[in-house]
């Protein structure tokens, strides 16, 4: 898959990884429930997470999911807060629900997610569809809520919690290939990072208990699936306490559990924290080889300064000393990708070009790419003035998007050459005569299909490789 390249956003992900940005509808279920729900996911993959959560929530109360919005009694938007134009997105998305509702005035609208829990009760006033407003953390009142609104009334719960993480839902897996699924180990965030909304969108970090995570490991590998990737804001930051407070489990702990599930599990997780990424975890990653060597290590800038006015915590060198970890204890081969924001709030010319630097010093195989977008109630709207242009924050995410392609190229031509193993993950886009799947670095593998299917390992030699994808043969 070549990436498509746009100013706000390069894309040269998996499906997967495409899909917990993008929106994806709902799997069907169809078993004979009376109601159907239908419920589109954007944002994080917290939020597609989320859906499975809120699918099974519903599945109780009798709502089968369907993927045909036409056949929907309830439609959910699960939504994102991260920048504007993610909020813009679900707007106009309900200009086109209206649609479907004007046809079947009884299908019932609810926003859930961030923008339910940013906007709170005021987008009851602004988008007259909208039946319910629910925030991330008040899921399991949704059926008492639904009820209101069957009985004509409008429904907003935007509590926030400091314990809830739905640890004993079994969630939907709506998102998933049936090879692949995502495991929620915690919710919520303390970083306060200027820029960021999530800290007032999901509110308190908290972890979830380390054995019905677990728990839900072990499940999956029961119904077959061969790979689990850990969810949440800041992994690293995990730490559950058992009640009587005899056991505690930290994230590298935790990551050795769940490799402990089965060896032919492969284990990732996102997002690490520079901050608090530790050599523990580094080194509990080298010990087992089911755990995938890649990490997410979102840097936002190369710049101390901006860094500290991005309330990130640590500094360049810092940020280096650990990329210098994971190379040592991890090798030249550990996949490294990362976030990068230009024309934070008075970024200079030489600032940027630092951020550029740090990437030709780390080499990314690949980064999501945004340019700084003001979020109404953060540290940084209240404190900072939004004062780069919106032309330079543009032409500055260009440059990033370019220096991108180069290192994600680059990193990609090192594994031609090389076998990898691959998990299949279905067929490629191009052609069922083609399987996709993605090697321990986490990038796309594609090759010819020859006797394999989804969920084998397949060892593929590469012989050639694009920005965003490696081309093989399989040579068991
Ligand atoms: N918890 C993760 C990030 C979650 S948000 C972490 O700390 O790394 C995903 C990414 O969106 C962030 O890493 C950041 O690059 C981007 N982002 C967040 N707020 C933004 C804003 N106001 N403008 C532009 N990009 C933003
Ligand atoms: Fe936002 Fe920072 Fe928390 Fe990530 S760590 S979710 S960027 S506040
Ligand atoms: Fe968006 Fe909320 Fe995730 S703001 S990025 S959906 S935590």
């Amino acid at each position: 898959m070549d990436p498509i390249v746009d100013l706000d956003f390069i894309d040269n992900r998996t499906p997967e990884q495409a899909a917990a940005c993008d929106t994806k509808v709902t799997e069907e279920t169809n078993t004979g429930k009376s109601r159907k729900l239908y419920i589109e996911s954007y944002g994080c993959a917290m939020n597609f997470s989320d859906s499975e959560i809120v699918s099974s929530i519903m599945f109780d109360q009798g709502f089968d999911t369907t993927s045909e919005i036409e056949q929907a009694d309830l439609v959910f938007l699960n939504t994102c807060s991260i920048r504007e134009k993610a909020e813009q997105t679900v707007r106009n998305r309900l200009g086109q629900i209206n649609y479907y509702k004007k046809k079947k005035p009884e299908m019932m609208i609810g926003i859930l997610g961030c923008m339910a829990e940013r906007l709170k009760k005021s987008l009851l006033e602004e988008e007259k569809i909208v039946d319910l407003v629910v925030g991330p953390d008040a899921y399991r009142d949704l059926p008492n809520l639904v009820n209101n609104v069957d009985s004509g009334q409008k429904a907003v719960n935007v509590l926030l919690s400091r314990e809830e993480t739905y640890a004993d839902i079994n969630p939907i897996r709506l998102n998933s290939n049936g090879v692949s699924a995502f495991i929620s180990i915690m919710r919520g965030c303390d970083n306060m990072c200027s820029f960021c909304v999530v800290p007032f969108t999901r509110g308190r970090e908290r972890s979830r208990d380390a054995y019905s995570i677990v728990r839900e490991a072990e499940a999956l590998v029961a119904q077959g699936y061969k790979e689990v990737t850990l969810l949440g804001q800041n992994v690293d930051s995990y730490k559950w306490a058992s009640e009587d407070g005899a056991e505690t489990v930290n994230f590298a702990q935790l990551l050795e559990k769940v490799a402990l599930v089965a060896p032919n599990l492969r284990v990732r997780f996102s997002t690490s924290h520079p901050k608090d990424i530790t050599d523990e975890v580094l080194h509990t990653m080298k010990k087992y080889d089911n755990i995938c060597k890649y990490i997410h290590l979102p840097a936002q800038s190369g710049n101390s300064r901006v860094l500290e006015l991005m309330n990130r915590t640590y500094d360049r060198a810092w940020y280096i000393n650990r990329v210098d970890a994971i190379r040592n204890i991890l090798g030249e081969d550990c996949g490294i990708s990362s976030d990068m924001i230009a024309g934070f709030c008075s970024e200079t010319e030489e600032e940027h070009q630092d951020t550029l630097s740090l990437m030709d010093y780390v080499q990314y195989d690949y980064s999501y790419m945004f340019f700084y977008s003001e979020r109404p109630g953060t540290l940084a709207a209240r404190k900072l003035e939004d004062d780069v242009p919106l032309e330079v924050k543009k032409r500055r995410l260009a440059e990033i998007i370019e220096k991108q392609r180069e290192t994600s190229l680059a990193r990609n031509q090192r594994d031609v050459g090389k076998v990898h193993k691959v998990l299949v993950e279905g067929f490629s886009k191009k052609s069922e005569e083609q399987l996709s799947g993605r090697n321990d670095q986490n990038k796309v593998v594609i090759f010819d299909k020859k006797h394999y299917k989804k969920g084998d390992y397949v060892n593929v030699f590469v012989h050639d490789c694009s920005v965003g994808t490696l081309f093989g043969e399989a040579v068991d």
